[in-house]
């Protein structure tokens, strides 16, 4: 490649500091291999980039009455893209960004530079580990104030809006998105919202909730019992529980991340509740709450010391309820270290 293209969003965080949003007043950032990065921006956004630059980055900004043009045309001049190989993010570019950039770059190639910046940010350093450290520190401070709501009555809703209000009151910095709250029949489903469903006694409920400090995410799942619960709803429970476990025990550097899945898995199948358990064992957190590496079957990546990701097992069963037990963890020289410290065991509330 001979530049990257690099739009709004994590990847642009993780090399300038910059934490801007896609909008239809478009923002691009070129990264050359040898020459200084630059960035087109709206005039608007100008005194926010040069206070928020952590890196050394030439702005070329427009105004809304002049449109992105004349800064393309400026910032192309500079860099000379004819027949050039560029880097652009296939998950993130939009249409509209690759046609300015396809008008002002003519015969370039563009290649999907995702693996480039993602083989960068999966090692985390210690100033990013440290993030994610607070962060899942104020995530446990919000479960345990959700956790004394949990009683027959309390709508899924009314604890999803107690768990964003504690995560603003415990220094979170922003208001989070609610959490997945699901009781009962609702926690059959992974990936559900919170409803207007009131716990009722012998309910499990799956609480997942996330949220950033210094842009960096906590990840954390519990499941708690509303009184005491049914023989399988105890088994599936204790069997997830072994699950994490095993999966966190063969964690170290060298071993692959779909051997995190198969050890998770192995117990969950060998109990015949196999079908149940749907999704992928965990996924990597950082920047974003879902990136790589992804802890799935098939995923060859060898382990690193500095990597960070997800440990969640569940089982989810019809009409009946779930199970997900879900701890961020830190491959670390000859292990792993959990982030998360809460209490794993069945709490009856
Ligand atoms: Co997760």
């Amino acid at each position: 490649m001979d530049l990257m293209a690099i739009v709004p969003g994590a990847n642009l965080r993780y090399l300038t500091g910059l934490d801007m949003h896609l909008s239809e007043r478009i923002t691009l950032a070129l990264f050359p291999a040898e020459a200084r990065p630059l960035l087109i921006l709206p005039h608007l956004e100008a005194p926010g980039a040069e206070q928020n630059l952590e890196t050394d980055v030439s702005l070329y900004t427009y105004s809304d009455r002049e449109g992105p043009d004349p800064a393309f045309r400026r910032a192309t001049d500079d860099l000379d893209l004819k027949g050039k190989t560029i880097g652009v993010e296939h998950l993130r570019m939009r249409v509209l960004e690759l046609r300015w950039l396809e008008g002002h770059a003519p015969d370039s190639e563009f290649v999907d530079g995702e693996d480039l910046i993602s083989r960068l940010r999966i090692i985390k350093d210690d100033e990013e580990i440290e993030a994610m450290r607070r962060a899942s520190e104020v995530n446990e401070e919000v479960f345990r104030v959700v956790t004394t709501q949990i009683r027959p009555g309390v709508t899924e809703l009314a604890l999803a809006t107690t768990w964003q209000k504690a995560a603003l009151d415990a220094g979170g910095g922003e208001l989070p998105e609610a959490p997945i709250v699901a009781s009962g029949s609702n926690g059959a489903s992974p990936h559900t919202r919170a409803s207007s469903r009131p716990l009722e006694r012998g309910d499990l409920v799956i609480i997942d909730g996330f949220l950033r400090s210094q842009g960096y995410y906590s990840d954390i799942t519990r499941t708690y019992a509303v009184g005491e619960v049914d023989e399988e709803l105890e088994l599936i429970y204790s069997l997830v529980q072994e699950a994490n476990s095993a999966a966190r025990e063969i964690i170290k550097p060298g071993i692959k991340a779909e051997d995190v899945d198969a050890a998770a898995r192995g117990v969950i199948e060998e109990a015949g509740y196999g079908e149940y358990f749907m999704h992928r064992t965990g996924h990597g957190l950082g920047l974003e709450i879902h990136e790589p590496p992804y802890i799935v079957e098939g995923n060859e990546l060898i382990l690193q010391p500095g990597m960070t990701f997800t440990v969640e097992p569940g089982i989810y069963l019809p009409g009946r309820g779930g199970v997900r037990i879900e701890d961020d963890v830190l491959v670390t020289e000859d292990g792993c270290e959990a982030l998360t410290t809460l209490p794993r065991e069945l709490l009856r509330l």
